[in-house]
């Protein structure tokens, strides 16, 4: 049988598996902060009667400039952005390969502060652009001194900021974003896949991206829309930056279906972010039950908690696993990561965890 090896794959591509959670069917799954609500019932019937008005059309290309999606867009975030200052993609990895495909490339580096979102290391890899892993302190946490230090010294033509951050969870002060564009020589990315769950207070990268055309910000409709499944992630910057990835993106990579999809979705986001302030109820009450339990847990913004298990994280990752409660081991020493679900999903999850460390006490 031929393997992989036996073709003549790209040598930086040898050895590797293809990234991804594992999928596995057990009763509540809280591994890759999705959004726990199915689709409400009129919002079904509106995407459902949005896409079927494409059908007919099928025989023609979508618009390549996905342009009436763009406008809601730029209209759902706000900040006085146009739809020149707005792009979308099928989902925010394909929104940041595309970043990386005008910007980064062979020749190219692309710097994160790790533990950062996995996936930013991996589009560097894909698009032939070296990756630089710098450091966040022990507690996760970021100052503005320590991500300028490290940026002056590797100078990179990408860095990626991710906030709130995956797996740690914490938003940055936007203070950090503007210190590290003042010291960055290329373009400064910030993902906030998951800003619509962040503690009252929090500032988006959004407020600071007039005049500052080196400055990018990612979001998704994965995370808070609850739709994950539709595949619609989308960046805000300066026009010129949308410019750049028109260069790079496949022609009419976005589907006419998608893109009807996405904007019926847009239209009821009411109903779908009415599920945002539930899911921010079930985080904090996971942050707070573990942490009076006396286990290390980090602040978090966003839609899941990275908690220190007390022993050997894949060891509780198989108990919880063996409890029917599915969460995701990201390979940081004594942590795990779980998705703040529907309050039954997190009864399940705390309870296991109760259990685990009853165990861990015996
Ligand atoms: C930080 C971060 N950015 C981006 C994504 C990808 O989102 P999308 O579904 O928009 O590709 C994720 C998904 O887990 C994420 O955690």
């Amino acid at each position: 049988m031929t393997t992989l090896d036996d073709l003549p794959i790209r040598d930086d591509l040898r050895g590797l598996t293809p990234y991804g959670a594992p999928q596995l069917a057990v009763p509540v799954r809280l591994n890759t902060n999705e959004n726990s609500y199915p689709v409400p019932e009129p919002v079904v019937e509106a995407i459902g009667k949005a896409v079927a008005a494409e059908l007919r059309d099928l025989n023609r290309y979508p618009d390549r400039d996905a342009v009436a999606l763009r406008a809601d867009l730029a209209g759902y975030l706000g900040h006085g952005l146009t739809v020149e200052q707005v792009w979308a993609a099928n989902g925010s990895n394909e929104i940041q390969q595309q970043l990386l495909q005008a910007f980064g490339g062979p020749g190219r580096t692309a710097l994160g502060f790790t533990p950062a979102y996995s996936m930013h290391p991996l589009l560097a890899l894909g698009t032939g652009t070296r990756w630089i892993p710098a450091a966040r302190r022990v507690d996760f946490g970021l100052t503005a001194d320590e991500a300028v230090a490290q940026v002056r010294e590797h100078a990179p033509d990408v860095v990626f900021l991710c906030s709130p951050n995956n797996p740690t969870g914490t938003a940055l002060d936007p203070a950090v974003v503007t210190a590290v564009l003042d010291v960055a020589p290329g373009m400064v990315v910030v993902d906030e896949a998951y800003a619509e769950f962040a503690r009252p207070g929090t500032v988006s990268a959004l407020a600071v991206l007039p005049g500052r055309p080196r400055l990018v910000v990612t979001r998704t409709m994965s995370k808070a829309f609850g739709f994950a499944g539709g595949r619609l992630g989308y960046l805000a910057a300066d026009p010129a930056v949308v410019q750049a990835v028109q260069l790079v993106r496949l022609p009419y990579h976005l589907s006419a279906l998608t893109q009807a999809a996405a904007r019926a979705a847009l239209a009821h986001r009411d109903a779908l972010l009415g599920t945002v302030a539930a899911t921010m109820e079930q985080r904090d009450r996971i942050v707070a039950e573990l942490r009076g339990r006396g286990l290390r847990v980090a602040d978090s913004d966003a839609n899941f908690v990275l908690f220190e298990v007390g022993g050997d994280q894949s060891v509780a990752w198989r108990a919880l696993l063996d409890a029917g409660v599915l969460v995701r081991d990201v390979g940081l020493p004594g942590w795990l990561r779980v998705t703040a679900g529907t309050p039954a999903e997190t009864g399940a999850f705390l309870s296991a965890m109760k259990k685990l460390s009853w165990e861990r006490e015996e």
